[in-house]
């Protein structure tokens, strides 16, 4: 059990890539924080969960808004839980919009979510573990468009970028603590985020990777459980890209 007694946090849970961290996690005995927009989703990774036998509840959250966040933790302290682990997974796949076509409500809903999101869940998730003397992880889910750009979603790919550098800055700053910061920048992964991708793309999803298939959550899920335990215990500020050999 690698993670036996930690209490690890993962946003956006109710779907792909978070629920199956939080399974990977609970398997390994984390008690589950799922901070979640869409209750049905939480509610199915709830159930995952505690069919695996470990302590988990969700909460309503919208990470890009600072009281949702702050709502957040308050019911982790209310439960006099502490906070060893933050995912910071929560994610939409923006617009494929050429830029210069782009609203500022569309550039915003993106940054929004995916990077002040980020910024807002690790200042609370921090300011617990700086408090508990523990040390911690924070993970936050990059992608391949922040390492190599793709072309449309800007705005995606923006975040992505700017969430890597974060994590290497945020890294530097609390790694004598105990804090590891690091990131995960997957390729393509089959999750519904794919689906309000057009048809078209899919073929190119596989050309782009040169193992010739699209990833599984649990491929994923394996590195956050690595970033997550003290097996990367040296490991700070880096992005691992599980990616089937994309080069980014
Ligand atoms: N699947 C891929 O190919 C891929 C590749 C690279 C990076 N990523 C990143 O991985 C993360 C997870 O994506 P996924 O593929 O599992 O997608 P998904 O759509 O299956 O899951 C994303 C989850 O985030 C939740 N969410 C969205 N906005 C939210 C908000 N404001 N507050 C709280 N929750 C919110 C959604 O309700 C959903 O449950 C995202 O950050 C995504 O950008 C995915």
């Amino acid at each position: 059990m690698k993670l036996k007694d930690k209490v690890a946090v993962i946003t956006g849970a109710g779907s792909g890539l978070g629920r199956a961290i939080a399974l990977r996690f609970a398997q390994e005995g984390a008690r589950i924080v799922i901070a979640e927009l869409n209750e049905a989703g939480a509610e199915e990774t709830l159930k995952q969960v505690h069919a695996k036998g470990t302590e988990a509840f969700a909460v309503t959250t919208d990470v890009s808004d600072t009281q949702s966040v702050s709502r957040l933790f308050k019911a982790i302290d209310d439960r006099g839980w502490p906070v060893d682990i933050i995912v910071n997974n929560a994610g939409n796949a923006g617009n494929l919009t050429p830029l210069h076509e782009v609203t500022d409500e569309q550039w915003h809903s993106v940054v929004e979510v995916h990077l002040s999101g980020t910024f807002y869940c690790s200042r609370e998730a921090i300011k617990r573990m700086l408090v508990q003397g523990r040390g911690g992880a924070v993970i936050n889910l990059g992608s391949v468009a922040g390492l190599r750009g793709l072309p449309g979603g800007a705005s995606y790919t923006a975040a992505k970028g700017a969430i890597i550098a974060f994590t290497k800055g945020v890294a530097q700053e609390y790694a004598s603590l105990g804090i590891r910061v690091n990131a995960i920048a997957p390729g393509w992964v089959e999750t519904p985020i794919l689906e309000n991708l057009p048809d078209e793309m899919r073929p190119m999803m596989t050309t782009m990777t040169p193992l010739g298939r699209i990833g599984k959550p649990e491929e994923v899920a394996a590195v956050a459980l690595f970033l997550a335990s003290d097996e990367s215990s040296y490991v700070i500020g880096q992005t691992i890209s599980p990616n089937g050999g994309m080069h980014t």
